[in-house]
């Protein structure tokens, strides 16, 4: 139902995002969705980048008078660094460029460079590093607020904390209330629901960032107020549990994603994992009182928070770079540095965020349908009478 997908390089003019699929009559506040874009910036341990970028997206298309028309929207968003780029990345081949450009030729272990490479017949791995770089995840943080926008119409927030920095874990779970604090908290470093762990997690930055080494760790993104009977047992590939997980691990440096206490529940017995069913009549609602399996059984939505983490592994570029063969001699060199971040958790977390909501605004607009606001609203609030009725 809703399709996206983005264009541009890391250093290039701008980034691009389209997202079709969207019902017109959709409010858009730019404000939140530079607030987005602005929380993606943040967070203990970014390179120099964040300080020359000031993220914002403007909209080419779909969007009139403050509301979406049902038409394709497309957004831009500015790359500042362009102007130290623009001889290196010339779109024209122009003569005078020709030796302006910045060759990569020592593929940095970890990412796209080698394997990019090879597959494109590159001796410089520029051009997929430019690419794969996790820049573009400001792409989909600016689609995934509009996925967000859509949720909001239907009560559907989503947020996301850190859990875990390198070997710093927050031991214990986080209240909906407690994460939203600590996301309305821009000052916060790590936006670490629990001051002492967020410190020693602080502290964890600090002892890499010393060592020219750099840190993972693990996001969880929650989303709070979905209905139930989104996403379908009945196929593989409807099955939302599968589809949060592969929107998940699509974002830079996550190499694993768990639904609820999934990790957890596979070294447990059965006893301690089950979420029990209640009835809460004042609600006219089954209800739970724990959340083990993250608002997803069978591949469908049960009305608890969906919870979906991210684990990320340590950033790959390294002040101490690792060995390499150079993709031209085949001789062995140090892998190249490029400016870079030693952690970034907090990011990876909206863009978890992001991917999270266009797979649940794709999921709702599934159910519920419509060409326009007021029709998908009409479908729900037909729901929402047939559950209170159930
Ligand atoms: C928000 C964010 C920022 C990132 N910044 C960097 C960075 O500065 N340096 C780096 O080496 N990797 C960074 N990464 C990770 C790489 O983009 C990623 O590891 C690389 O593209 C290879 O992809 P893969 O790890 O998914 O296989 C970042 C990831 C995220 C989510």
């Amino acid at each position: 139902m809703l399709k996206f997908v983005t264009a541009g390089e890391s250093h290039g003019q701008a980034l691009v995002a389209w997202i079709s699929g969207l019902p017109a009559g959709v409010p858009v506040d730019f404000g939140f969705i530079n607030g987005e874009l602005h929380r993606r910036q943040l967070g203990y341990g970014r390179g120099g980048r964040q300080k020359i970028e000031k993220d914002h997206a403007e909209a080419l298309g779909g969007v009139r008078h403050g509301h979406t028309i049902g038409a394709p929207v497309a957004l831009r968003i500015e790359n500042r660094d362009w102007s130290n780029w623009e001889h290196a990345l010339a779109v024209e081949d122009r003569p005078e460029d020709r030796d302006q450009r910045r060759p990569l030729t020592a593929p940095r272990p970890g990412h796209a460079d080698l394997a990019g490479a090879l597959k494109f017949g590159f001796h410089d791995a520029r051009y997929i590093l430019e690419r794969a770089s996790a820049r573009e995840t400001a792409a989909r943080v600016a689609a995934g607020a509009f996925a967000k926008l859509l949720l909001r119409e239907f009560g559907c927030d989503i947020l996301s904390h850190v859990i875990a920095v390198g070997h710093i874990r927050l031991e214990r779970a986080a209240t909906w209330a407690e994460i939203q604090a600590v996301c309305a908290n821009l000052d916060s470093p790590l936006r670490c629901v629990d001051p002492e762990t967020e410190l020693r997690m602080k502290q964890e930055v600090d002892h890499v960032l010393r060592a020219g080494d750099s840190v993972g760790g693990i996001f969880e993104v929650v989303a709070h107020g979905v209905p139930p009977g989104l996403g379908s047992h009945a196929q593989w590939d409807t099955k939302l549990d599968g589809r949060l997980a592969r929107a998940v691990m699509s974002i830079q440096a996550v190499k694993a994603a768990e639904i609820g206490a999934g990790v957890a529940a596979a070294m447990s017995y059965g006893s301690e994992v089950g979420d029990e069913i209640q009835y809460d009549a004042a609600k006219r609602r089954f209800v739970r009182p724990t959340n083990r399996a993250g608002g997803l059984e069978g591949g469908i939505t049960n009305g608890e928070d969906v919870v979906v983490r991210g684990y990320l592994k340590p950033i790959s570029t390294l002040r101490r770079p690792l060995g390499t063969a150079d993709l031209v001699s085949k001789q062995p060199i140090q892998a190249a540095y490029e400016r870079s971040d030693v952690c970034v958790v907090p990011a990876g977390g909206v863009a978890g965020e992001a991917m999270t909501a266009l797979i649940l605004a794709d999921a709702l607009l599934e159910k519920f349908g419509g060409d326009s606001l007021a029709e998908t609203r009409r479908n729900f609030d037909g729901y929402s009478r047939q559950l209170d009725e159930f």
